[in-house]
């Protein structure tokens, strides 16, 4: 078993998309271990995000994740990391897959639906970023 974590971005939850994202998160095998409905300050956003920092997206995406709130959630499912992704689609919503969430609710390279680690070690860096200890037993 694998954990990773998952953000539902404010451009799909302000769409009304949680609940359709849930489900394809469930249809596909995972458990939700932990979930929660959040808004990003400045100082979250930007540090969330710090791995970032020298791209020109920098500043406009740390205004899109703190225009409104997002859901985060702590995901498990054997290679949870590798199949979020491949669930998730490419970044830019235009050159993912069909069916993908990104290519069904994102808008754009920016405003793409959902988050989702690209490693074991961000993902255990990201879950602990929002979740203690005791949310992931
Ligand atoms: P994420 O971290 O959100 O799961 O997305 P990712 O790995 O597919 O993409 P990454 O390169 O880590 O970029 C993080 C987020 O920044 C926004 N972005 N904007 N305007 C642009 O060219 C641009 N490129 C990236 C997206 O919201 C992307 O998910
Ligand atoms: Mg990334």
């Amino acid at each position: 078993m694998e954990r990773t974590f998952a953000i539902i971005k404010p451009d799909a939850v302000a769409a009304g998309h949680i609940g359709d994202i849930v489900k394809i998160i469930e249809s596909n095998g995972f458990t939700i271990l932990a979930m929660k409905k959040i808004r990003m300050t400045d100082a979250a956003a930007r540090n969330f995000y710090i791995v970032h920092r020298e791209k020109k997206f920098y500043e406009s995406l740390v205004k899109f994740m703190t225009e409104g709130p997002c859901v985060v959630m702590a995901l498990e499912r054997e290679n949870a990391i590798r199949t979020w992704r491949s669930i998730m689609g490419d970044t830019n919503p235009a050159t993912a897959t069909e069916g993908t969430i990104r290519k069904l609710y994102g808008t754009n390279i920016e405003r793409n639906a959902t988050h989702g680690s690209d490693a074991p070690g961000t993902a255990a860096d990201e879950l602990h970023f929002f979740f203690s200890t005791a949310d992931l037993l």
